[in-house]
């Protein structure tokens, strides 16, 4: 194959602090960064800290950011670059650095402990339930979420703001909350919840968190703009909330 020399300059460092450091590293034809940084692990680098598992975008291990775009290593191709490109790879930069490019992503387990698992009517065994075929697919996009977490990284309300983290839970979180509200069986008030506990009204539809999402899913257009919708069509009025409950039973 047609291999080369490529210049990588890798953030090294701790949550003391760190810096970039450059490297010289042979690439192969046909590799993706994560094979890069193995590279550099097994020649150079013992110590390099990273995190993977799957190498196939499935697992959402390897999250960082290259040349300062949220992106998932095992999925970045060499060949998108020029060899003679300088190839920076930093940690995510909305979560606190373990270790290299580790981050420690502890922020997203809270909200999504933060956030009540679907809630059936209460009397309805799970051999009662009946659904139409038009509301499980609308919500089967959500599910392809692989837990990367780049969503969450890239978003502007939390992407250098540590003091909106308690409010705000960001895209992946609030598209769940969509996923459940979409649900006809779901007997909780998501709407109320979504704006109140989980900081809806600070998303305001930049559509970072959909670019960069590595599954493509349509996470504002069609998850956080019609919670969006349904929020304000109700108008916080409680007993809207619960006519529309009974009535969808
Ligand atoms: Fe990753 Fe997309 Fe899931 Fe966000 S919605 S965590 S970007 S797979
Ligand atoms: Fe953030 Fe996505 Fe909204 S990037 S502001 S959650 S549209
Ligand atoms: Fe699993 Fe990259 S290693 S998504």
């Amino acid at each position: 194959g047609k291999g080369y020399d490529a210049h990588f300059r890798v953030w090294r460092g701790d949550a003391a602090g760190g810096e970039l450091v450059d490297y010289t590293v042979r690439v192969n034809e046909g590799e993706v960064v994560l094979d890069i940084i193995h590279r550099l692990q097994a020649t150079q680098a013992g110590d390099l800290a990273v995190r993977w598992n799957c190498k196939a975008g499935k697992c959402g291990s390897c999250s960082a950011e290259i040349n300062g775009r949220p992106r998932l290593l095992c999925m970045t191709r060499m060949s998108t670059f020029a060899p003679d490109d300088v190839v920076t790879v930093t940690p995510m930069r909305t979560f606190p650095v373990t270790k290299d490019l580790v981050t420690d992503v502890s922020f997203n387990y809270r909200k999504a402990q933060e956030t009540p698992a679907f809630a059936p009517p209460p009397g309805l065994a799970p051999g009662e339930y009946r659904m139409a075929q038009v509301d499980v697919e609308r919500s089967q996009e959500f599910r392809k979420c692989i837990e990367c977490f780049l969503c969450q990284n890239v978003c502007h309300v939390v992407r250098d703001h540590e003091e909106n983290k308690e409010a705000y839970s960001g895209p992946r979180f609030l598209m769940r909350i969509a996923e459940l509200d979409m649900h006809p069986l779901d007997a909780l008030d998501r709407q109320r919840s979504a704006q109140e506990d989980h900081g809806l009204g600070m998303c305001n539809i930049t559509k970072c968190c959909t670019e960069v999402c590595p599954e493509h899913i349509k996470i504002t257009d069609n998850a956080l703009i019609p919670l969006k919708e349904r929020v304000v069509d109700r108008k916080y009025d409680p007993l809207v909330w619960l006519g529309r409950t009974i009535l969808r039973r």
